[in-house]
């Protein structure tokens, strides 16, 4: 082995993200298992050398996993709030999606303290477009997973504390909650998160663990306030106590609002492993009976339906 070639564990990285990477060293592959320095730290690869992709495959050392998720952060940051500026939904979307993956990967390593900054730039930019989130919500990705449930589940969020007239703060806060709601996902087994049936009893227990686990990685992992926390744990209890993961009867607002939302988008979404998507207007209606049986407040739910006109 050449002394410059160096034996670590190395991640790909994408083609598109090369120019987030500015302290983060990157590397090639050289044989087989041995990787050489491309890139040494605080350098950029000059652009023109990324359009015309004159570099090889580019790899970041496992150790560097944490430093290199907080300047994607950064990039996709800068990069959505572009996108906001000139109206492009697709692009805000895809981005925020691809930051939500990439900061959902380490979330016990307090990636998640990145987020915040984000739902502050998607809140003020909405508040200055606001026909951004409308069609937002219903933008389809290739498949449904939990990154892309907890966008829409936020955008649904935001666009009803614009309709209800909260301030910014208070809406940048509970967008926040609703994007971090599923977080504790990131610890259930892909296996039963993914499974193409209805889950058995054993399997739906270790499902209903994630309210829980979500709080815990929210408040110690990652000092984020607690009232952001309450949106997590919370969004599977119903009113009449029938839900989890306390069968609580007094629920937050939070709790009770992302519950709601949690509940349309995952009904109006496609892809779900066992059952066809439903429209819109036919998801109200199911959920109606739900209110009618006590689970959902009735006073959320109707100013809910109205936000979505
Ligand atoms: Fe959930
Ligand atoms: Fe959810």
């Amino acid at each position: 082995m050449m002394d410059h070639e160096i034996q670590q564990q190395f991640i790909a990285i994408r083609n598109s993200q090369i120019n987030y990477y500015r302290k983060v060293p990157l590397y090639y592959k050289v044989a087989e298992d041995r990787y050489a320095l491309y890139k040494p730290p605080q350098k950029l690869i000059t652009d023109l050398r990324i359009n015309e992709n004159r570099h090889p495959k580019l790899y970041i050392s496992q150790d560097d996993r944490i430093e290199a998720i907080k300047e994607l952060q950064k990039g996709f940051n800068q990069h959505i709030a572009q996108s906001i500026e000139v109206g492009d939904v697709v692009g805000v979307k895809s981005t925020l999606c691809d930051l939500v993956e990439e900061t959902l990967a380490e979330p016990r390593s307090g990636t998640l303290k990145a987020l915040p900054e984000t739902v502050d730039t998607l809140v003020s930019g909405y508040s200055k477009h606001p026909e951004i989130l409308k069609t937002f919500a219903y933008i389809s990705m290739k498949d449904y997973t939990t990154v892309i449930h907890s966008v829409n589940v936020m955008a649904l969020t935001i666009g009803f504390c614009f309709f209800s007239g909260y301030s910014l703060k208070e809406t940048k806060r509970i967008g926040l909650s609703a994007l971090l709601h599923d977080v504790g996902k990131t610890e259930i087994p892909q296996k039963i998160l993914k499974a193409p049936r209805k889950l058995t009893d054993q399997e739906f227990k270790i499902m209903q663990q994630h309210p829980k686990i979500g709080d815990e990685i929210i408040k110690s992992k990652n000092a984020i306030a607690d009232n952001v926390s309450q949106g997590a744990l919370q969004h599977h209890e119903k009113l009449d106590g029938s839900g989890y993961p306390n069968g609580i009867r007094n629920i937050s607002f939070e709790g009770q609002l992302l519950g709601i939302i949690d509940c349309y988008e995952a009904l109006t979404n496609e892809d779900r492993p066992y059952r066809r998507a439903k429209n819109p207007l036919d998801t109200l209606k199911f959920l109606k009976h739900d209110v009618e049986a006590g689970k959902f407040s009735r006073k959320l739910f109707e100013k809910f339906c109205y936000s979505l006109i």
